[in-house]
């Protein structure tokens, strides 16, 4: 309160005697401030609920409620509480003060009246109160920036929580990659090798199974030695089944080829650009690097893998950030479903196997793709921090909590897309992604 808003106090007086009230208003009009009277405990209340005066000098000894009990009802009003309050008491009446200023009274001043004393003391308190209230006022500013401050401090450590989680899995994915493409390519350089000699095999095979037959036709009866070791090597059997061997091989060549492929599909480091992508040749690749952890074990039977791929065209995206999030969310439904596995044999574990639905589709203008798993599903309030950096309900060393946060990241900021989770306790669980196809 400055100067000016001192001068306009308004004061309440509370006094039954008419002349009290006069001499006291006499003494402080002059002064400038508002003067409102009151001539007993209950209408002084009323008038401050009302008026919300400055500051009230109230007499003790009223009919009705007296000044001790009118206090106390003022200070009980949350409106009034904070109004400060001067008993008017007789000089010789020390007990009264002390009463006064357990109440919450803040001065007292004693009848008769000096004129200067009460002015003096209403100034006193009237400073008083307005310097408490900008203290107030001030201390909540105060607060206020350090809320501020502290909000603006918690953003700025997320964000480095954040950068600093981008560049360690950016760094593990691209350490991962290159393995993957140093082996794969290691890989390439033999099976090229195996296939391109394969088929001389097979020719070479062929003529002498040939000229063994031709011989067989020219020479019906060999010597005992040679007929020997026809019996012996079984050969009518070896002429069978050396054809179906290079086939099988043929196969095998084939196979590996493949995963090489899907090595390098997986590992594929990521351009500066988007670049077209067909996101079911990342999921198989993704699951041919998760294949071990799929297969039969002594505990239960291989996870079942039940793919139901739409029509998807190649969507413009950054391949190896979106194979980092299949394979974050597959490696989750296979914890997940694993989970259930404890405590139940392999035969109960195979008559309700574990099962993992991988679902594609174009929906709008999306392309989405669901991985849903019948595992051990997730409580409401899991359910609502999966996406929190470092939330994990796995023991340590098993889950870091990252996988999650990182794929929304990518899914959301890279990618402009959504990643959703439904899920409930025992019903299993739901990730679906969607892909901008534009
Ligand atoms: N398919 C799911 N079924 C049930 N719970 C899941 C599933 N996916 C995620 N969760 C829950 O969400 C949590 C966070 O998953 P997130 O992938 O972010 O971390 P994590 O798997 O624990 O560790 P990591 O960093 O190794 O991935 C998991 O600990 C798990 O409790
Ligand atoms: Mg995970």
């Amino acid at each position: 309160m400055i100067a000016t808003e001192l001068d306009s106090a308004t004061i309440l007086i509370v006094d039954d005697n008419p002349t009290n009230l006069k001499v006291l208003s006499d003494a402080i009009v002059d002064s400038g401030w508002v003067i409102l009277v009151a001539t007993d405990g209950e209408t002084a209340i009323e008038q401050a609920e009302y008026a919300k005066p400055d500051l009230i000098l109230l007499d003790v000894m009223m009919p009705g409620i007296d000044g001790f009990e009118t206090c106390r009802r003022l200070k009980d009003i949350e409106t009034t509480s904070d109004i400060p309050i001067i008993f008017m008491t007789a000089l010789s009446n020390t007990e009264d003060k002390i009463k006064g200023f357990n109440l919450g009274a803040v001065d007292y001043i004693t009848k008769p009246f000096q004129q200067e004393e009460v002015i003096a003391r209403v100034q006193v308190h009237l400073k008083l109160r307005s310097l408490s209230r900008q203290l107030a006022q001030q201390n909540q500013l105060l607060e206020e920036k350090v809320s501020e401050r502290t909000s603006a401090l918690q953003t700025t450590l997320k964000e480095l929580q954040e950068s600093q989680l981008q560049l360690v899995q950016g760094e593990k994915m691209a350490t991962l990659g290159q393995l993957v493409a140093g082996v794969a390519h290691e890989i390439n350089n033999p099976v090229g090798f195996i296939a391109g000699n394969l088929h001389h095999a097979e020719e070479d095979i062929n003529n002498l199974i040939e000229l063994v037959e031709l011989y067989q036709q020219e020479y019906p009866e060999p010597p005992e030695k040679i007929a020997d070791l026809i019996e012996d090597i079984d050969l009518e059997f070896v002429c069978e089944d050396l054809p179906q061997m290079i086939q099988s091989m043929r196969e095998g060549t084939k196979r590996i080829r493949n995963i090489s492929v899907s090595l390098t599909t997986f590992s594929r480091s990521d351009h500066a650009a988007k670049v077209p992508f067909d996101l079911h040749e990342g999921i198989d690749s993704t699951l041919l690097i998760l294949k071990h952890r799929l297969k039969a074990n002594e505990r239960r039977p291989a996870i079942e893998i039940i793919k139901e791929f739409g029509q998807l065209p190649e969507v413009k995206c950054f391949p190896g950030q979106i194979n980092q999030v299949f394979m974050n969310l597959i490696a989750n439904a296979i914890d997940a479903v694993e989970e259930t596995n404890e405590g139940r044999s392999y035969d109960e574990v195979e008559k309700n196997p574990n099962r993992i639905i991988l679902h594609t589709e174009v929906k709008g203008e999306n392309a989405v793709i669901s991985i849903k798993d019948n595992g051990k599903g997730m409580t409401d309030e899991v359910k609502d921090k999966v996406f929190d950096h470092l939330f994990t309900t796995k023991p340590v060393g098993k889950g870091t909590g990252l996988g999650l946060s990182i794929s929304r990241q990518i899914i959301t900021e890279k990618h402009g897309g959504k990643i959703l989770c439904e899920t409930a306790p025992g019903e299993g669980t739901v990730f679906a992604i969607e892909i901008p196809l534009e």
